[in-house]
């Protein structure tokens, strides 16, 4: 099975969180894509939608959903779905590899309830493999990466990518995340750090693993 075919199948296992009258969280991704194409299936059991970048909204827009601001829909959410770059069996995860990791986060952090849907390429036994994402402010991009040296970790400039937010993202190989709440909270003491792409702090609740032998459920 190819690696497209195994995310449709995670993406579709995941519309069965989808219950009626939810408000849904969409996040940023080739998995998340997947999903977006099929929520048309289960249209009639959600009550709002709110997306994490502007091109899962182009996206769902164009499947015919209005599209509403987590504002709009009252600062909660019911159920979170997303993708990942990393996730260990304790449901910590990399994320921004897409660069949509703040709102990505914030949407976490707002859902009741968050279900990432990744292959099984993407379960690992440590953290790290995946150069960290870390969003920062433009002005602060140098003194950020300079205190990322000092934690030993190789930050590299995604040059020429923007995100949403308008801000920089600095890719940082080499960490050993051994223990990635500590790391989260520490990386996020940097002044001009705007979202590490480690989500710890807010796992996943439920995670969706899909290989050539089925979709399986891990919980937290
Ligand atoms: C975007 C993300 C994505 O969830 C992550 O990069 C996984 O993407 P894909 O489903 O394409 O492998 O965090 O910011």
């Amino acid at each position: 099975m190819d690696a497209t075919e195994k995310k449709r199948n995670a993406a579709r296992a995941s519309l069965e969180f989808i219950e009626p009258g939810t408000v849904l969280g969409v996040g940023t991704g080739s998995t998340v894509n997947c999903l977006i194409e099929l929520l048309p299936q289960v249209r009639d059991r959600i009550e709002r939608v709110v997306s994490s970048s502007r091109a899962s909204t182009e996206l769902l827009q164009a499947e015919g959903f209005e599209v509403v601001t987590l504002n709009e829909a009252g600062g909660e959410l019911d159920l979170y779905i997303d993708g990942a770059d990393e996730s260990t069996k304790r449901l910590h995860l990399i994320k921004g590899g897409g660069g949509a990791l703040t709102r990505e986060k914030v949407l976490a952090g707002a859902a009741r309830r968050f279900v990432c849907i990744v292959d099984d390429s993407k379960l690992v036994g440590m953290l790290g493999s995946f150069p960290l994402p870390i969003e920062v402010l433009p002005m602060a991009q140098a003194f950020v990466a300079k205190r990322l040296l000092k934690l030993r970790g190789q930050p590299v400039w995604r040059e020429g990518f923007v995100t949403d937010n308008g801000n920089h993202i600095l890719d940082v190989q080499d960490l050993q995340i051994t223990n990635p709440l500590e790391l989260e909270n520490r990386l996020n003491q940097i002044p001009g750090v705007v979202t590490v792409g480690i989500f710890a702090q807010r796992p996943a609740d439920i995670l969706l693993i899909s290989s050539d032998a089925g979709v399986r459920e891990l919980r937290a």
